[in-house]
C-alpha cells in the first residue's frame, strides 16, 4: 500500500488571522495547506483538491462547521475531519463526534493539540485506508474464486448433461440431489418433479431397490459400497420398465454417509438386438430344418425309384435262376436287364455324387486354372449336343487369359451345367453366349452364359437354386445342376447371380477372384 507523502489539509475558518497564523503553523509542520473562509467554498475546494484531513471551525457565518463536516462524511466518509471549537460549544463538539469528526480542538488553537488531533486524524486516515484496500483485494479475490468456481461448476454440470448414460446421485436421506438429461429420458421424470421431491428407490421396479442396495452392501459386484456392471429393471413415470446396467458408488467423509451417485445405462436398444438376434437364429434354424426334410423327402423319392427298378430285375433274375440253368433266351434277358441295372445304378450314383458337391463333403483340388482354357473345353464338349439342337454359339474371350486358383474338374461341371441349362430351355433353336471379362480393380473374373431360351418366371428365380427343384419332366432333370453349381462356386469363394426376362431368355453369370500369382 502506498502511502501519500504529503499530506493535504483544508483549514476553513471566517476569522482570516487564523487562518493565516494555522496556514503558517500547519505547512511548518509539512503539510499542504489550502483555505477557505466559509463552509461553501470550503466544501468545493474539499471536492477539487481532494485533502486527507479538513480543519473547520463550527460557528461560521452561512453554513455551521456541524453542516460542513455532514455533508463531507455523507459525499467522502473515508476524510477526517477536526471540528475548531470555543470552550462554550462543547455540546456542539460532542455532536460532531457523533457524526464521525474524528477530533475537536478548542480555540484558542494550542499548537499541541492541533499536531495531537492531526496525528490521531492521520492514523485514523490510514487504517481506514488499508482497511479499505485489504477489503478490495479480498473482494477481488473472493469475485474471481467465485468466477472459477461458477467455470468449474458449469463444467461440470455440462459433463454430467452430456454424458449418455444416465447419471443420478440423492444425498444421506436419500432423496435425488442431481439428475440428468439422460435420466429425464430414460424415466420420463422431469428434473424438477425428481430433484429434492424423489427417493432414489423410487426409481426402481418393486423389488429391485432392496435387491439394489442389498448388493451394494455386499462385497458381489465391485466390493463393499460399490457396485460394477449390475443389471436391474427400472420403472419410469408412465409404469414402463426399463432394463439397466448400473455402476454405483456410495459417497463418505470420515465414514458419514454423504450419499450415492448412481450410473444408468438403458439396456432397451440391446435387449431388442439380442432377441431380433435370438428369433433370427430360431427362424434361421427353423429354415434350415424345413429345408433339410424337403432336401431327405427329395433324396428318398429319387433314389426310391431305382431303387425299386434295381429290386425287381434282381427278382426277375432269381426267378428266372430258379427255373433251372441258363439257357440263351435267359441269358439275354439277363444282359438285358444288367443293363437296365447299371442305368438305374449309376442314376443313383449321379445323386450321390451331385448332392456330395453341393453339400461341401467332397474333396476341392486347388490349382491355377486359366479361364479361357476352361471355357473353350467346355464348349467342345457341349458341341455336339448344340449342334444337333440347332444352336448358334458366340464365345467371347479376352485376348490375355484370366487366372483363377479353382479345382478344374469342378468348375468345368458348373459351365456344363449352365450350358445344358441353357441347351434345354431353347428345344427348337437359339443362340449361347459365353462372355469372359476380368475386373482388374476389384480382382474379379466374371463368367456370364446368357440364351434366348423361355427364360424363368419370377416365383421361380427364389427355388432354382434349391436341390430337386425341377420344372423338367420326370427323367430329364434331377433339380440338381444348379445347386451343385451354388455349391461349387460358394466353395471357390465366388458368387453366381441370374437375371431372366421370361420368354426372352436368361444369363447367369459367375464370379470368381482372380488368382493372385
Ligand atoms: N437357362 C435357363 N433357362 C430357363 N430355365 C432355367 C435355366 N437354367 C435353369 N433353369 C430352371 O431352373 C431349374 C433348375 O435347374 P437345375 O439345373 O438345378 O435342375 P435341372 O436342370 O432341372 O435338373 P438337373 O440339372 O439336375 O439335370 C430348371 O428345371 C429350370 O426350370
Ligand atoms: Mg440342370
Amino acid at each position: 500500500m502506498t502511502e501519500r507523502k504529503v499530506w493535504k489539509i483544508l483549514l476553513i475558518d471566517d476569522d482570516p488571522g487564523i487562518r493565516k497564523v494555522m496556514a503558517i503553523t500547519l505547512e511548518d509542520a509539512g503539510y499542504e495547506v489550502v483555505t477557505a473562509a466559509d463552509g461553501e467554498s470550503g466544501l468545493q475546494l474539499c471536492k477539487r483538491e481532494a485533502p486527507q484531513i479538513v480543519i473547520t471551525d463550527i460557528r461560521m457565518p452561512g453554513m455551521d462547521g456541524i453542516e460542513v463536516l455532514r455533508r463531507i462524511k455523507r459525499t467522502d466518509p473515508d476524510k477526517e475531519v477536526i471540528v475548531a471549537t470555543a470552550f462554550s460549544d462543547l455540546e456542539l463538539a460532542i455532536t460532531a463526534l457523533q457524526l464521525d469528526a474524528s477530533d475537536f480542538i478548542t480555540k484558542p488553537i494550542n499548537d499541541n493539540a492541533l499536531e495531537v488531533a492531526i496525528k490521531r486524524a492521520q492514523e485514523r486516515y490510514t487504517t481506514r485506508k488499508e482497511l479499505s484496500d485489504y477489503t478490495t483485494l479480498i473482494e477481488e479475490r473472493w469475485m474471481s474464486t467465485a468466477e472459477e468456481l461458477a467455470k468449474t461448476f458449469h463444467f461440470q454440470q455440462m459433463l454430467i448433461e452430456s454424458s449418455m448414460d444416465g447419471i443420478t446421485a440423492c444425498d444421506g436421506e436419500g432423496k435425488i440431489v442431481i439428475y440428468n438429461r439422460r435420466m429425464a429420458e430414460m424415466l420420463g421424470y422431469a428434473r424438477e418433479e425428481v430433484a429434492g421431491k424423489m427417493a432414489l428407490n423410487q426409481f426402481f421396479a418393486p423389488g429391485e431397490a432392496e435387491k439394489f442396495f442389498n448388493t451394494m452392501a455386499s462385497e458381489e459386484f465391485g466390493g463393499k459400497d460399490q457396485l460394477f456392471l449390475y443389471e436391474t429393471m427400472l420403472i419410469g413415470k408412465t409404469g414402463d420398465k426399463v432394463p439397466a446396467q448400473v455402476s454405483a458408488v456410495t459417497l463418505c467423509e470420515e465414514s458419514e454417509n454423504l450419499g450415492v451417485v448412481v450410473f444408468f445405462r438403458d439396456l432397451t436398444s440391446i435387449r431388442q438386438l439380442t432377441q431380433q438376434y435370438a428369433d433370427q437364429t430360431r427362424m434361421l434354424h427353423q429354415d434350415k430344418m424345413v429345408s433339410l426334410g424337403r432336401l431327405a423327402a427329395s433324396v428318398v423319392h429319387e433314389i426310391n425309384n431305382p431303387l425299386a427298378g434295381l429290386l425287381n430285375y434282381v427278382r426277375l433274375m432269381l426267378k428266372i435262376l430258379g427255373r433251372g440253368p441258363l439257357n440263351e433266351e435267359s441269358t439275354q434277358k439277363f444282359q438285358g436287364y444288367l443293363g437296365l441295372m447299371e442305368g438305374e445304378l449309376s442314376r443313383c450314383s449321379k445323386i450321390v455324387s451331385n448332392l456330395l458337391a453341393f453339400s461341401r463333403k467332397s474333396k476341392l483340388e486347388f490349382n491355377e486354372v486359366n479361364v479361357n482354357e476352361l471355357i473353350s473345353k467346355c464348349v467342345m464338349l457341349s458341341d455336339h449336343k448344340l449342334t444337333l439342337q440347332n444352336i448358334r454359339i458366340d464365345t467371347r474371350l479376352p485376348a490375355q487369359p484370366s487366372k483363377v486358383l479353382g479345382d478344374f474338374n469342378q468348375l468345368q461341371q458348373c459351365l456344363i451345367n449352365l450350358i445344358f441349362n441353357a441347351i434345354d430351355a431353347m428345344p427348337e433353336e437359339g443362340a449361347l453366349t459365353i462372355e469372359c471379362s476380368t475386373d482388374h480393380q476389384r480382382g474379379l473374373v466374371a463368367v456370364q452364359i446368357q440364351d434366348t431360351g423361355c427364360g424363368i418366371p419370377k416365383d421361380e428365380l427364389l427355388h432354382i437354386f434349391d436341390p430337386f427343384f425341377t420344372t423338367k419332366i420326370e427323367g430329364k432333370g434331377l433339380g440338381l445342376g444348379l445347386s451343385t453349381v451354388y455349391g461349387i462356386i460358394d466353395r471357390h469363394k465366388g458368387t453366381i447371380t441370374v437375371a431372366s426376362q421370361p420368354g426372352k431368355g436368361a444369363a447367369f453369370t459367375i464370379k470368381l477372384p482372380l488368382s493372385s500369382g
